[in-house]
């Protein structure tokens, strides 16, 4: 009588899980500049102890993005339900009162002045308190404007985790990150060395790791295209007609600043355009730069060893790619990157569109990309030109390599460590939880006296 519910009780973690869903759940609103995405991810905990298995298992964008409520905050209500119902939805309800649900603000935000982020933050609070409204667990600091150095260490967590780096008795290496958005890059890596200033302590797998991370706000690709035309209107300050060597010969481009009207005109001069990137992407007189060594300016920056790999991701995998300069794994040197921008920049942009058979509209940004991009890998972070350290990589295994991802797999595994009732309750369930929902009672039942069937009709 006894066997069938032994042989149900050690069948139920491995069979039920799949049918029942993850055992844990958790909650990431993304908030971005142009519209904020709720990112549902599931997870078992992981029998060794080792990191779980954290999935994306749904998500639902809603425009615009937050910091356009900066002036009518009393509208945040209305705009977050439908992402909050969207994981109420997805999400059983009997598990919504232990999953966290965290908004995660990026760019858009670091840029609003103080007092109005605040007070967006704040009615974000007055959201996610109201029982009412969110059913999901809630502190206050779940709410909060991701600085440029957590956006750019979540995304080495995720780039990290999804190479396998975390796994038990994992061979495979760390892996730097370099990361490029609209308003800021990123660099992440693991130094040989101490690390003395722009230290990130990370824990996952209860493994503790001093992750060196920078992020430099205002050289992201929309600023690096806006530093070399507010240096040309600096030039030429009351022109109306400007020539841009960074943009493709006879492209052209409108703008207007504070009223005042400007046209760029293209001229194709990379070389000239690389001068101007010189600017923004200096040394310093050795003096000026404390802690040393410094990458740009007075920023420190540890040395890169050369045997550490390096991901390129987001903005930084285009070029590369479009310039066709990548191996089949990624891999290609700053060199090769710039002598193929060299190249590209030159040709005027009747050429280049027919032979990319593309609307000249980016073609010029990604001139100047590229262009950047091998500026800022040699002379900003010291890599060698031939180097083969760098790969560029949208995804791994065929997951997106997204700072989200790190998000939640820091907080979550950041609190293993915490004595917090909440979480050793989740954690000393997991054993017990096996057996403690209703639907594996009910299902364990059926299992058992069919097998009993089985039994004495054998
Ligand atoms: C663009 O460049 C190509 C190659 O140098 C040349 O044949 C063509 O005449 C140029 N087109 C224009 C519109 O200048
Ligand atoms: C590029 O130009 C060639 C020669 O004029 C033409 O045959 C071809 O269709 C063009 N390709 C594109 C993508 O416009
Ligand atoms: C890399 O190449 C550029 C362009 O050829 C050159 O100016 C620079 O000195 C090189 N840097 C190193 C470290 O060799």
């Amino acid at each position: 009588m006894q066997r069938p519910w032994l042989l149900c009780l050690t069948l139920i973690p491995s069979v039920l899980s799949s049918v029942i869903g993850p055992r844990q759940y958790g909650v990431i609103i993304d908030a971005g500049s142009s519209g904020s995405r709720v990112r549902i991810y599931g997870w078992n905990p992981a029998d060794d102890g080792g990191v779980p298995d954290f999935r994306e298992i749904h998500s639902m964008k809603a425009k615009p993005g937050i910091s356009d409520y900066a002036d009518k905050v009393s509208k945040l209500a209305d705009y977050m339900d439908p992402l909050i119902s969207e994981a109420k939805k997805i999400i059983p309800s009997d598990r919504h009162g232990d999953t966290p649900i965290y908004l995660m603000a990026t760019a858009g935000m670091r840029l609003l002045l103080e007092d109005h982020a605040n007070s967006v933050i704040d009615a974000l609070n007055d959201v996610f308190e109201d029982k009412a409204k969110n059913p999901f667990f809630y502190e206050t600091q779940h709410t909060r404007i991701l600085s440029g150095e957590e956006e750019g260490v979540f995304a080495w967590i995720a780039a990290n985790y999804l190479r396998g780096f975390f796994s038990p008795n994992s061979k495979v290496p760390n892996a730097g990150i370099l990361e490029l958005g609209g308003a800021s890059t990123q660099i992440a890596f693991i130094p040989d060395g101490a690390i003395l200033a722009d230290k990130y302590p990370v824990t996952v797998g209860g493994r503790s790791y001093s992750v060196y991370v920078h992020s430099y706000l205002y050289y992201g690709q929309n600023y690096v295209v806006k530093r070399i035309r507010e240096r040309l209107q600096e030039a030429d300050p009351k022109a109306y007609t400007l020539d841009n060597p960074c943009m493709l010969k006879d492209d052209g481009a409108c703008e207007e600043i504070d009223g005042q009207q400007y046209l760029y005109h293209g001229t194709g001069e990379p070389e000239k355009c690389l001068q101007m990137m010189q600017r923004f992407i200096y040394k310093p007189h050795e003096d000026f730069c404390y802690p040393q060594p410094c990458s740009i300016g007075t920023v420190y920056q540890p040395t890169i060893e050369a045997e550490v790999p390096f991901l390129a991701l987001s903005a930084f995998y285009f070029p590369p790619d479009r310039l066709k300069v990548m191996q089949e794994d990624g891999t290609f040197t700053p060199e090769n990157l710039r002598i193929a921008a060299l190249d590209f920049c030159k040709k005027n942009i009747t050429l280049a569109m027919n032979e990319t058979g593309e609307t000249g509209r980016f073609l010029s940004t990604e001139c100047t990309v590229a262009l950047y991009m091998s500026e800022l890998f040699t002379s900003g972070y010291g890599f060698a030109n031939d180097t083969q350290q760098i790969r560029a990589a949208g995804k791994i295994n065929g997951r997106k390599i997204e700072w989200p991802l790190g998000a939640i797999i820091y907080e979550t595994e950041k609190d293993k460590c915490r004595s917090s009732p909440k979480y050793s309750a989740v954690r000393d369930a997991s054993t017990s939880q096996h057996l403690a929902s209703p639907a594996q009672l009910v299902l364990c039942a059926i299992v058992a006296s069919t097998l009993q069937l089985v039994q004495r009709q054998m």
